[in-house]
């Protein structure tokens, strides 16, 4: 391991969706570096190009969707044009990723042990026996009571959160550099969702294992991640450690997705405080608005911003804001 340098560095990412007629940009200049053991969350309302961000890293795009320019360098070695067969030595091994349904990752008809147990097989080269025993231990690793009778379970039999707790076993099985957790807990109840994120946490931090948490929920991301990167319309509009956001939003979207969370003491003796939405949507992808994309939604919106993209501005504290007005 290199101390000095960052274990994933996604460089100006451009995604478009090319069909014979149209090509629609999807994501542009996106760039940001994960180091070993690093939290970086990724956060923006749903259709911002989060997910899609997150399966380019790992060679997962697939047709009308293509990475028009850009780097992805992990751990050194640049992952954009690598052979399928390299990418699939990578994937579940190095860079392990959780999706928000753990039911269509999951086997459904196969006990969820051999799921664990086939990671064993496939990416470390034990046996059925050995990696039969290490499921077990895995399972109790991410709190499944009584693992040795629970390997034998199907996912179906299972609840939402335990079938998580599963997924993480299997992510987390060949000790990866790099989690991708995909909306991993949106599915789920509330308590749930703050046990599965602890878990993880716990897992992750003890393992010095860096995660890449995706959620629509700043919420989410508070809880998990030092570092966040603002995504609106497939752009990064702001990126800064996560504390700084909270202390100081600086561009308009994160300061519209910090009014619409709920806050501890927003709850008084008149019930629930009323969240203050951001108006309008994101707007679909063949219809991006010129100049900085969340203008049409945005209260401090000029002329300027109608027609030119802002660049970024630095804000002192590692990190920066693309907008014209911000602060
Ligand atoms: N296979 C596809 N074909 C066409 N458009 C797609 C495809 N996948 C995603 N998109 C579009 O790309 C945009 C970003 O999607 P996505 O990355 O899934 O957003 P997020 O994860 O932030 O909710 C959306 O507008 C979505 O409709
Ligand atoms: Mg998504």
């Amino acid at each position: 391991m290199s101390g000095t340098r960052a274990l994933l560095e996604v460089q100006d990412l451009q995604i478009d969706i090319v069909s014979a007629k149209h090509r629609h940009n999807v994501v542009e200049n996106v760039s940001f570096t994960i180091d070993h053991g690093e939290t970086f969350g990724l956060v923006g309302e749903s259709g911002c190009g989060k997910s899609i961000t997150a399966l380019a890293m790992i060679g997962l795009l697939r047709s009308p969707l293509v990475i028009s320019s850009g780097s992805i360098r992990f751990r050194d070695r640049e992952l954009r044009g690598l052979p399928e067969r390299e990418l699939r030595k990578l994937r579940g091994n190095r860079i392990a990723m959780i999706f928000q349904e753990p039911m269509t990752a999951l086997n459904p008809v196969s006990p969820v042990g051999r799921q664990i147990a086939e990671m064993f097989v496939l990416h470390q080269g034990a046996t059925w026996h050995e990696a039969e025993r290490k499921a077990v231990e895995a399972l109790a690793s991410v709190q499944v009571p009584a693992p040795e009778q629970r390997v034998k379970s199907y996912p179906h039999e299972m609840s939402g959160g335990m079938r998580q707790r599963i997924m993480i076993a299997i992510a987390l099985a060949c000790k990866p550099d790099l989690l991708i957790a995909d909306e991993p807990t949106t599915a789920l109840d509330v308590t749930v969702q703050a046990e599965i994120l602890k878990l993880m946490k716990e897992l992750c931090s003890a393992r010095g294992t860096a995660v890449l948490m995706i959620s629509h929920d700043l919420g989410v991301i508070a809880k998990m991640c030092r570092n966040v990167g603002i995504m609106y319309a497939g752009h990064l509009v702001e990126q800064r450690p996560v504390e700084a956001i909270f202390r100081s939003p600086s561009h308009p979207y994160t300061n519209g997705l910090l009014n619409s969370l709920p806050r501890l003491g927003s709850r008084g003796i008149h019930g629930r405080k009323r969240l203050q939405e951001i108006t309008g949507v994101v707007p679909s992808i063949s219809a991006f608005p010129a100049g900085c994309r969340f203008q049409p939604r945005c209260e401090r919106a000029s002329a300027l911003c109608a027609t030119t993209q802002p660049d970024q501005a630095d804000l002192g504290d590692e990190g920066y804001v693309r907008c014209f007005h911000h602060g």
